[in-house]
This record gives structure tokens, sequence and C-alpha cells, in this order.
């Protein structure tokens, strides 16, 4: 039988991490011990990606929208990303180009600094994309773009007329990179959550019941096999 890795190479996959909440409160747990498992997940899987021959991957880790939750709540997120997606995750022994989407300008000037560093440290590497979607919202990343066009128009150095598609990808954090060939989202949920819009315009969803925390490399497996099966058309017959 194939096995997904047969077919994992040169896949762009997105990844909504969910359910790190509820799988907390299954265990009576605090609702952090469930980010911080997620967190472990995380590296895992990011791992299993770049093993598999995937070309890139891109975790939504805390959405523009994610601010809502109490103070506490996102203080423990916070501090997890130095901890675990930064400092904890051996990347300068892997051929792994790091990216951050998102605006991180709101973010502890701390972690601003560890988040830059790690993308220059990584940026000739010639492996997998990792991209970590952190303060991220798919409108905002299109605004972001249209006004950077907009810039460019009141200059004069462009032409409202001669702005395109790929123009526009261009300008996204996602700059270079080919749009998600699927996006997956654990704990049952069934919406995009303002993650990838522009590029998920193609994208084939994968939704799966399992809560983040418990994600396994099967499940990933799992998820490949799923997308497989499916019958891209992009509007073809
Ligand atoms: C995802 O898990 C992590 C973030 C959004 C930061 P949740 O915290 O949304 O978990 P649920 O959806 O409440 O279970
Ligand atoms: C989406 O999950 C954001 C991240 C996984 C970072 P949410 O749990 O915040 O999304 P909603 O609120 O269920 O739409
Ligand atoms: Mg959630």
């Amino acid at each position: 039988m194939e096995h997904p890795k047969d077919f994992a190479k040169g896949l762009s996959i997105g990844i909504i991490m969910d359910g790190n909440g509820r799988w907390a409160k299954q265990r009576g747990l605090p609702r952090t011990a469930g980010h911080k498992k997620g967190a472990a997940v995380f590296q895992d899987i990011a791992n299993y990606c770049e093993e598999l021959g995937v070309s890139s991957v891109t975790f939504y880790a805390f959405s523009t929208e994610n601010w809502k939750r109490p103070l506490e709540e996102v203080g423990a997120i916070m501090k997890l990303f130095a901890q675990y997606l930064i400092e904890g995750f051996d990347y300068k022994n892997r051929n792994i180009r790091i990216k951050f989407l998102g605006d991180r300008t709101a973010l502890d000037p701390k972690l601003q600094k560890l988040m830059n560093e790690l993308e220059e440290d990584s940026a000739a590497k010639t492996g997998m994309t990792l991209n970590i979607a952190v303060n991220y919202g798919g409108r905002p990343e299109i605004v972001r773009a249209a006004r950077q066009l907009a810039q460019q128009v009141a200059e004069g150095t462009l032409k409202p007329e001669d702005i395109t598609e790929e123009m526009m990808s261009d300008h996204m954090y996602t700059a270079g990179q080919k749009d998600p060939d699927f996006i997956l989202r654990p704990s049952g949920e069934k919406r995009l959550s303002n993650f990838m819009l522009w590029q998920a315009a193609y994208a084939e969803l994968v939704e799966m019941d399992v809560l983040w925390p418990d994600f396994t490399r099967d499940d990933l497996d799992a998820a490949i096999t799923e997308f497989n099966k499916r019958s891209r058309r992009f509007g073809g017959i």
C-alpha cells in the first residue's frame, strides 16, 4: 500500500492548531496546560513535515482575534512562544527556513528580536519553509498588501490597472511561496477563522475531530491520505 510519505513531498500545508482549551477542560486542567501540550505537538509535527519532504507548512499559532482572551491566557501563550517555538526548537541543526506571518510589532520587543534572529539565521536554508502565524489575520494581511500597492500608485510608480493577482500574492506575508494544497483543522471546527484567506482560494479543507494536543504523526498521515483522495478541478472538469 502507498504510504503518505510517497506523496507528501513538495506539498504545502496549512494547520489551524485548535482544541487546546477543550483538551485541558476534559482533564480538569487550566487552559494553559492545553497550550503547553499543543506547543510540544507543534514541534513534533513540524519536524515530521520536514522528514516527509513537505515544501512548506504554516502553523496558525495566534490570531488577531485571540487578543480577546483573558490577559492571563494571552500572557501564558506569549511565554510559550519564547520557550517552545523559539528557544526550545533545534532549528539551527535542521534544514528549515523559518518565517513568521503576522504583525509582530504588537508583540514584546524581546520576542520580536528572537523572531527576527530566527528568520535571519535560517534565511539561507534550502529545505522546508516553516511559517508560524502569530498575531496573524487573513484580512489584515490583505489590507496590508492593498496599502503597499496603493502607496506605489500614490508615488506614481504603479498604475491601478497594472495590479495583478501575482502582485497581490507577492505582498502577502507568504510572498514567493506556493499556496497551501490543503488546510487542516483539528478539533472538529469547520471554519477558517481568518486563516490564509487569500492563499486558500483553492485549498482543500481537511477537518478532523482529534484535539490538537492529542494530534499525532499518524493523524498527519491520515490527513495527507485524505487530501490525496480529493479530486482537485480548479474550475475545470
Ligand atoms: C487553539 O486552541 C490555540 C489558540 C487559539 C491560541 P484553543 O485555545 O482555541 O482551544 P479551544 O478551541 O478553546 O478548545
Ligand atoms: C483559530 O482558532 C486561531 C488559532 C488556532 C491560532 P480559534 O479557536 O481562535 O478560532 P475560533 O474562535 O474558534 O473561530
Ligand atoms: Mg479554538
